[in-house]
């Protein structure tokens, strides 16, 4: 076997000098993905994050995870992990299924899952820990090993945390350039400043990624941070051609994207969670929301496609100039530049409006009650069963919902409901929680809007008592304001 090519060698040698990099990406950066934004430039891709332990120990999702092919180079293969043996054996059983030119450890991963699971950014200050986790590797194996963190809020923290991953073995950093409290509705600016004083301070190669959502941000990102590559997650989600420097419409994308389904199978949910990043303008458009629904009902590929070709239809005229389009309130309302059917990034609201709005839901909160009183649900349906005894029966809407969902615990017991909006994680959509206050004296809850409900980070059952949910949903609120 070829010696290990480290730091520079590995970068210029395995990887061929990448300067634009699709960033790991869970339910994203698969294969089809990968060979979409390899055609506009794309010098470097790395597959979605996988969990080590599940990885080693289950061989379905092993061979799930590392789908690739010939032209799939290079390719960074990324987990998250917490026990040096487990990495190690992640990356051993990798290198044994596929052809691929380093393994990478997720140190960044600010989410509520990587809490709970002790992995991503909240092992960074287990510093012992991480040392361990990549120095094993990186002396076991002959592969190189990498590593992608976020900064701290003090800079020579930083400085001294890139330096150790270094010492570790790491062959390449990615530093991401937010802190670990920057997620959600808080993510604002990545720190360019801290990305430049980890390039200066370390002599492998750096990745710098925040805040890339053109070709220009990323020419300038490498100008003013003398990094060796930059690398765009969200900015190539809405526009897969950004390392090009093109603004298709999104229909092209699109089309071209499903066609690579077709070649290279994924899930349709991750399917439709790519037509609704890159047609995300479109789908804000009340003409289209049609077409939302549709993308978010179907698991049919010809339904996907059918979307997005009644798209190009609606405004394929436009894009021609045949016809004129103008609608500045439009534009204003999705505070976007271009017509809204050309691929271009999602602005986010700032940290402080985001921080505005909310003390503004709090006041309004404080001065109409918290909670909002529902009418009452239906009365209770009792029947008479087999020892002629009355017992409360589900109703029939619920019944059927129940052999949908037979694990689902539904309430046979109606009463006062009251329900409380809830910022998620992500800002913009409040998470709606039905309270139900039963007739039979135990106070349980239940949620509406269950897609969010993991986000949300209390630690409740639906057991408990009202009372205690509501103070972990106060103290919650209290950290976002
Ligand atoms: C949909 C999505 C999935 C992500 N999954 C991962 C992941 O698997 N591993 C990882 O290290 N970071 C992951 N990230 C974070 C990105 O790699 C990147 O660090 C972050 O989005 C900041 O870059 P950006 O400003 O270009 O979006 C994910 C981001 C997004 C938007």
């Amino acid at each position: 076997m070829p010696d290990k090519k480290k730091g520079y060698e590995f970068y210029r040698e395995v990887l061929g000098s990448p300067k634009y990099v699709v960033a790991p990406m869970v339910d994203a950066s698969e294969l089809a993905w990968r060979q979409l934004s390899r055609r506009y430039n794309a010098d470097l891709c790395y597959t979605p994050m996988f969990h080590a332990a599940v990885f080693v120990r289950d061989a379905k999702y092993r061979k799930e995870s590392l789908q690739t092919c010939p032209e799939d180079r290079p390719l960074i293969v990324q987990f998250c992990a917490n026990d040096p043996k487990i990495f190690l054996e992640a990356a051993r059983l990798t290198v044994q299924m596929i052809d691929c030119d380093a393994i990478d450890l997720n140190l960044g991963c600010p989410q509520i899952i990587a809490k709970r699971g002790h992995f991503g950014s909240y092992l960074q200050d287990e510093w012992d820990l991480i040392h361990s986790i990549i120095s094993l590797a990186s002396k076991e194996l002959n592969i190189p090993i990498t590593a992608k963190c976020r900064v701290f809020p003090e800079l020579e923290k930083t400085i001294k945390y890139a330096q150790m991953l270094e010492s570790a073995g790491a062959e390449l950093i990615t530093v991401h350039g937010r802190t670990r409290e920057q997620k959600g509705p808080l993510t604002g600016l990545a720190n360019w400043s801290y990305i430049k004083a980890v390039k200066e301070s370390v002599k492998v190669p750096v990745f710098a990624n925040g805040n890339i959502q053109c070709r220009d941000d990323a020419d300038r990102c490498i100008k003013e941070t003398g990094v060796d590559g930059v690398m765009s997650a969200e900015g190539n989600l809405t526009n897969p051609a950004l390392f090009a420097g093109k603004d298709p419409p999104v229909w092209e994308m699109a089309l071209e994207y499903l066609d690579l389904v077709d070649t290279y199978p994924c899930p349709n949910s991750y399917v439709r969670g790519h037509l609704f990043k890159m047609l995300h303008h479109c789908l804000q458009i009340e003409e289209n929301f049609d077409l939302r629904e549709m993308i978010a009902k179907t698991s049919e590929m010809s339904q996907f496609r059918e979307a997005v070709v009644k798209l190009k239809e609606r405004y394929i005229d436009y894009y021609l100039g045949t016809k004129e389009y103008s609608n500045e309130e439009e534009a204003a309302r999705l505070n976007i530049k271009l017509p809204p059917w050309i691929c271009q990034p999602y602005v986010r609201q700032s940290p402080e409006e985001y921080k505005a709005k909310m003390a503004k839901i709090r006041e309004e909160q404080a001065k109409t009650g918290a909670d909002k009183t529902l009418p009452p649900a239906a009365p209770a349906v009792k029947r008479l069963n087999e020892n002629g005894e009355e017992e409360v029966v589900l109703s029939k809407r619920k019944q059927k919902k129940m052999e949908r969902n037979p694990h689902k615990a539904f309430s046979k017991f109606p009463g006062r409901r009251t329900t409380r909006n809830i910022p998620n994680i992500d800002g913009e959509n409040s998470l709606q929680v039905l309270f139900h206050h039963t007739e039979i004296g135990k106070n349980f809850f239940s949620t509406r809007a269950t897609k969010d409900w993991n986000n949300l980070p209390v630690n409740v059952k639906s057991t408990d008592k009202i009372s205690v949910f509501k103070k972990l949903l106060d103290k919650y609120i209290e950290t976002l304001i």
